[in-house]
């Protein structure tokens, strides 16, 4: 009954909404999306699904059982498979050589093994995940030890979305990229991955590449957005000195065209799954072809951000007289950006954990983030349960995780707290009531005229 079936290793941020929209969009062709992870499946064929986006249920919900299937019978879905995409987690390596840089590609091997092992008959083999450059070659060279010759082909296919806006960018995207082999076989399973797209792409904004400019451009996107990002966080630092006004800089830099006015909002530093991970990769990348100059400039990048998170922290004990033991901090925002539930990497968790380490008492709410999210991210960064435990208290509400703190920090820029009732919760805070805005949402005057000490960021 349908026409093409395809399968996704992987029902993560990118492989659940990326599948729902090819399933909302090709009615003919039979989506399946496959996982280990039992109790992650399990969500996404209930009403809570493990990823919160914008848009997504109604999607899932409408599709769901029709031409969507979410499973964990990860070898018969492949075997039924004509197009399998491959969209597992590559963290950075946290063990053994290029450790702290160099992409783990352990999951993409696993994926890759299992595919030989189970597979019948050709298939095409789409990199979705992202993956440093070459990684096709091996992917091939463990399908091509245990097939026939020509039973299939690799493309890399990597996702621009970003979270919070992951069904606007799925149904709208800027472009889709797709990198195949220039052989006979290569270009055919690119056209099956075009036809796939152009059931809702316009066909201009599918642009087509070699195999290695895929995979290198993913990686190249990340870090020139994130480079964007760390640019005008480092000259924040200079507003504050200088008292000029960082977002009247970017406005004024960005209304040049060939600038452009995107990306350039500062902030307590970037956080996600991505940035960092893809820059990290990128410096190893060079290092490893013998480009060290090369490293070091995309490094930096990196060391400008972590320095703006950790001097966002420094600045809140420097106003509260240089300690902050027993005081209380409210926390307000805790995912790495509005409008998702993630918390991977996420500025918030560095500033906690610096205020944590000088002996605060946290009050944090996050509308999407709960105990459970915050205390693995804490643990992950190092903090210990006992630290959690003792200083980490999780608010239903903003007013109560104000009330009675010296300070409050905003580190996500969720639209809830633009329209907050900033008076009152400048009555209920100790005095001097210290406000740290980490994503420049208030109006400076307007909050400073309530009676705040109101310090945003990279306004003097
Ligand atoms: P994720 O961790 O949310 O999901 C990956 C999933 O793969 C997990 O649920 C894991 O259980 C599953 N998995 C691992 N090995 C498996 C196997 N052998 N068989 C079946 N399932 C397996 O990761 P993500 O955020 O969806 O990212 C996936 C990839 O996409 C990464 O390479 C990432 O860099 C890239 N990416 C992410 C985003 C984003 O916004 N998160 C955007 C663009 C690209
Ligand atoms: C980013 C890219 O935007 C996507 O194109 C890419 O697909 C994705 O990474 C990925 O490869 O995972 P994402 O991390 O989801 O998407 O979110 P962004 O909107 O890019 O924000 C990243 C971080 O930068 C957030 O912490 C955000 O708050 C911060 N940011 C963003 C700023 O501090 N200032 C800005 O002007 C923009």
């Amino acid at each position: 009954m349908f026409k093409q079936k395809i399968c996704c290793i992987g029902a993560g941020y990118v492989g659940g909404p990326t599948m729902a929209m090819i399933a909302e969009k090709c009615p003919h062709i039979r989506v399946e999306v496959v996982d280990i992870n039992e109790k992650r499946i399990a969500a996404w064929n209930s009403d809570t699904l493990p990823v919160y986006e914008p848009g997504l249920q109604e999607i899932v919900e409408r599709n769901r059982g029709k031409n969507l299937f979410f499973g964990t019978g990860v070898e018969d879905a492949i075997r039924e498979a004509d197009i399998i995409f491959v969209s597992v987690g590559t963290p950075t390596k946290t063990y053994g050589h290029g450790a702290g840089r160099a992409a783990d590609l352990c999951y993409i091997e696993s994926a890759a093994r299992m595919i030989a092992r189970c597979a019948k008959g050709p298939k095409i083999i789409v990199e979705k995940s992202t993956i440093p450059v070459r990684t096709a070659e091996a992917i091939k060279t463990i399908l091509k030890a245990n097939s026939e010759e020509g039973q299939f082909q690799v493309l890399s296919n990597p996702e621009f979305l970003a979270e919070g806006t992951a069904i606007d960018d799925l149904l709208e995207p800027d472009r889709i990229l797709i990198g195949g082999e220039h052989t006979e076989g290569g270009q055919a399973a690119l056209q099956v991955l075009v036809d796939v797209y152009a059931n809702w792409v316009p066909r201009e904004r599918i642009l087509t590449t070699n195999l290695w400019s895929s995979e290198l451009s993913k990686l190249v996107a990340n870090a020139f957005l994130a480079q964007r990002i760390s640019s005008i966080n480092s000259i924040s630092a200079l507003c504050e000195r200088t008292e000029a006004d960082v977002d009247e800089v970017a406005r004024a830099i960005g209304a040049d065209s060939r600038i452009g006015p995107k990306f350039l909002k500062a902030s307590v530093g970037f956080g996600g799954s991505c940035f960092q991970k893809d820059l990290l990769n990128l410096v190893y990348l060079c290092e490893h072809f013998g480009l060290p100059e090369v490293a070091e400039y995309w490094d930096q990048v990196v060391k400008i951000n972590d320095w703006q998170k950790s001097r966002f922290a420094q600045n809140i004990v420097q106003a509260l007289f240089n300690t902050v033991i027993g005081k209380k901090v409210a926390i307000l925002g805790y995912a790495f950006k509005k409008d998702t539930n993630d918390t991977r990497e996420a500025a918030a968790g560095y500033v906690c954990r610096d205020l944590l380490e000088e002996g605060a008492q946290l009050s944090i709410y996050d509308p999407q983030v709960k105990l459970e999210g915050v205390t693995q991210h804490l643990l992950y960064l190092g903090v210990s349960q006992e630290t959690i435990d003792k200083q980490v208290h999780i608010a239903e509400s903003a007013e109560e995780s104000t009330k009675e703190a010296h300070a409050a920090a905003i580190l996500t820029e969720w639209d809830e707290f633009k329209t907050l009732d900033w008076a009152s919760i400048y009555q209920q805070m100790l005095k001097p009531a210290l406000l740290f805005d980490g994503r420049n949402i208030l109006p400076v005057e307007e909050t400073r005229k309530l009676g705040f000490d109101f310090r945003p960021i990279g306004k003097g």
